[in-house]
């Protein structure tokens, strides 16, 4: 990706994702080190929120709006502005793994993704704990700290972890078909409290595949594009939710997402 010429259509977008996630980064960074001063609420059952979430899509959303004035706008906390198919759409999620964060648990992270015509062009991940930065610009691979990323070759779901995602959206008995198949399947579950982290790390081939029953949009699109930049298969999940909906999502290496696909009930 080093090559990427300057002329690129989305160039400028997927450097103002980089900048706009590692300046994010380290304001959710800040309120992580000092976790007692935060105040912790509640949005649901296992749902909790707090300043730095909100302080964090601020940041995130006023630098980009000051860059691309033009672009629309879907944030986990402030909701959607300006979505219009005729403009192009930043998608994020300030802090994606909010409870690891409040826990001071190390898997959580900035996403941020950016769609036009109908499909994801940049998808940025940051974990500032680890400062690690995941990368990928449609059509021109994906990096982890400007290194290129690829999934896993597996052929069987006995060969590796998948990563299982849960919210209070998913029903106790669909977690537990999934669990269960999963294990009928020689497999073995992964949960990190991020799903857009554990996609990324399906991308680096640390993980083989990543099952939910519900993810929304923001939490998803920019790991997407990581996974599908790094030679996996995702389920159509931007055709079937578009940029403010969710659904399920099926990602992985080629040889096993047939397999993962069969562990949705
Ligand atoms: C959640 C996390 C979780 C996933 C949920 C998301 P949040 O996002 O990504 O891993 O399973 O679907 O809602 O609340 O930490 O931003
Ligand atoms: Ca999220
Ligand atoms: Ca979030």
């Amino acid at each position: 990706m080093s090559n990427l010429p300057e002329e690129h259509p989305w160039r400028s977008r997927f450097d103002a994702a980089i900048i706009t996630a590692r300046e994010a980064g380290a304001v959710a960074l800040g309120h992580y080190r000092n976790l007692s001063a935060l105040t912790v609420e509640s949005k649901g059952v296992q749902d909790p929120v707090s300043e730095a979430d909100r302080q964090t899509e601020d940041v995130i959303k006023s630098r980009l709006a000051a860059l691309f004035p033009e672009d629309a706008f879907v944030g986990e906390e402030t909701g959607a502005e300006g979505v219009d198919p005729s403009r192009g759409t930043w998608v994020v999620d300030p802090i994606d793994g909010t409870q690891p964060f409040l826990l001071g648990l190390p898997t959580w992270c900035v996403s941020i993704a950016y769609v036009a015509h109908d499909e994801i062009q940049v998808g940025v991940i940051y974990n500032p704990v680890t400062d690690e930065l995941y990368a990928a610009l449609r059509g021109h691979g994906a990096t982890l700290d400007g290194k290129p990323m690829g999934v896993q070759q597996v052929e069987g779901l006995d060969q590796g972890l998948t990563g299982m995602g849960c919210s209070s959206r998913t029903t106790p008995e669909e977690i537990g078909h999934i669990a269960q198949s999963l294990r009928a399947a020689g497999g073995m579950y992964h949960r990190c409290g991020s799903g857009a982290l554990t996609l990324a790390y399906v991308a680096t081939g640390q993980l083989i595949g990543y099952v939910e029953m519900h993810i929304n949009a923001w939490d998803c699109l920019a790991a997407i594009l990581l996974v599908e930049e790094s030679g996996g298969r995702v389920s159509p999940f931007l055709r079937e939710n578009g940029v403010t909906g969710g659904g399920p999502i099926i990602a992985g290496a080629p040889g096993v997402f047939t397999q993962l696909a069969s562990l949705l009930p």
